[in-house]
């Protein structure tokens, strides 16, 4: 067996029968066709910053270490071909040095570049969707690699294709960026609209989305985490209505389609939790929709706490948190509602 611990954030006491590095795509063939021909299960990892092992992994790991990045441009638009293995924080701040805006909200988000589409990566406004140009795939059982464009990946909020029809047998091996030249800053989230519009840099966006987050999202290095573990619930109209009676302060966030979303930050904060420790895993004390790795935590104490957290939620809101983060058991991945229901 070989040592998890430093492949995915949170940091666990967790191994997997063989960890392997793909630089290439032939090797990520290779390594396929072995473990079908042994029947080994295999797992495809990025930096393992949205995942929680629940036990010891009896497979194959594949870690994502695809490099490269091309840029071309023609008037009105930089594109980046970039390859999955890349580190989507580092691609963002070598965008921003070459002076080619649009991806400074997503500053400092951990992962790889080829793990971005998954869940749509969003932050401070903007999202994956609002940057990408097509996505790259292998198909493992054919050797087939095509293009989704845009429109196909059928993104949502931290949602795609690949969490679906894409979930299983498919790599991402590349995204395609398209950055307009005509740069306009978002400016809707949080601090970032006391920014002045007329004369504020993608520098300065860059420079301010880091700090927020440095002030309310714990290091991994620091305190093991995978980000946000719960999502924000989408409510109806008529259910957010009901809770509007009795908690008419609660930060909410109309959609398009006429549902609203909750902030599950401010449900779990509402039931007295934050800072909450169960085993060695706690509630983060400065943002209560991060689950941290406190004190050598082991899988059970998060699946504990976070089922916890779901119960003391529904009890008081009647909302039913689910998990954003993937849960992965000894063969594969599991339905994470499931497992902290
Ligand atoms: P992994 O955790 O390695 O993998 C995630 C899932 O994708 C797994 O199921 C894996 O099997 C699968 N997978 C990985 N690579 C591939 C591939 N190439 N092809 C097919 N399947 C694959 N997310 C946000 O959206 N916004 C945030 O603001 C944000 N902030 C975060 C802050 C912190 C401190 C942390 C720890 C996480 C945060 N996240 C955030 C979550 C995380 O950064 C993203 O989900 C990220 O895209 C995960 O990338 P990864 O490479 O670590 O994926
Ligand atoms: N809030 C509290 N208490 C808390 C946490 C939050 O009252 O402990 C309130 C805040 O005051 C605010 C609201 O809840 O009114 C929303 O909080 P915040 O702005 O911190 O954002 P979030 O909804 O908790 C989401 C994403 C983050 C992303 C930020 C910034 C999800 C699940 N999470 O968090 O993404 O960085 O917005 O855009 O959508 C991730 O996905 O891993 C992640 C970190």
């Amino acid at each position: 067996m070989q040592n998890l611990q430093p492949f995915h954030t949170f940091s666990l006491p967790v191994q997997a029968q063989k960890i392997v590095e793909i630089t290439n795509i032939d090797q990520l063939k290779q390594q396929w066709a072995q473990c079908q021909a042994t029947q080994q299960p295999i797992v495809l990892l990025g930096q393992g910053s949205n995942v929680l092992f629940l036990r010891d992994f009896q497979g194959v790991v594949l870690l994502n270490r695809l490099m490269g990045i091309q840029h071309t441009q023609d008037d009105n638009f930089h594109y980046l071909h970039v390859n999955g293995g890349e580190n989507w924080h580092q691609l963002v701040t070598w965008s921003i040095q070459q002076g080619i805006g649009g991806l400074e909200n997503l500053a400092l988000i951990p992962g790889c570049a080829g793990s971005a589409p998954i869940q749509n990566i969003g932050a401070y406004g903007v999202e994956f969707k609002d940057v990408c140009d097509y996505v790259e795939v292998l198909n493992l059982s054919n050797h087939e690699i095509f293009r989704l464009t845009n429109a196909q990946c059928q993104f949502g909020y931290r949602d795609s294709i690949f969490k679906h029809a894409y979930a299983t047998g498919y790599v991402i091996i590349a995204v395609g960026l398209k950055l307009c030249k005509a740069w306009r800053p978002v400016l809707k989230y949080g601090s970032l609209v006391e920014l002045d519009k007329s004369a504020v840099s993608a520098q300065q966006i860059f420079d301010e989305v880091c700090a927020i987050r440095r002030s309310k999202l714990p290091d991994p290095a620091e305190f093991g985490n995978a980000g946000s573990f719960f999502k924000n619930p989408v409510v109806s109209q008529a259910e957010f209505a009901r809770l509007q009676q009795d908690y008419p302060n609660m930060p909410h966030f109309p959609q398009a389609d006429g549902t609203v979303k909750l902030a599950a930050g401010w449900l779990i904060d509402q039931c007295g939790l934050k800072g909450y420790q169960l085993g060695g895993a706690a509630v983060h004390q400065q943002q209560a929709l991060v689950l941290i790795n406190r004190d050598h935590a082991t899988s059970s104490d998060i699946v504990e706490l976070a089922h916890h957290i779901r119960q003391k939620v529904a009890q008081r809101f009647a909302v039913w948190l689910q998990p954003e983060v993937r849960f992965i058991g000894e063969y594969g991945e599991v339905n994470s509602e499931q497992a902290i229901a």
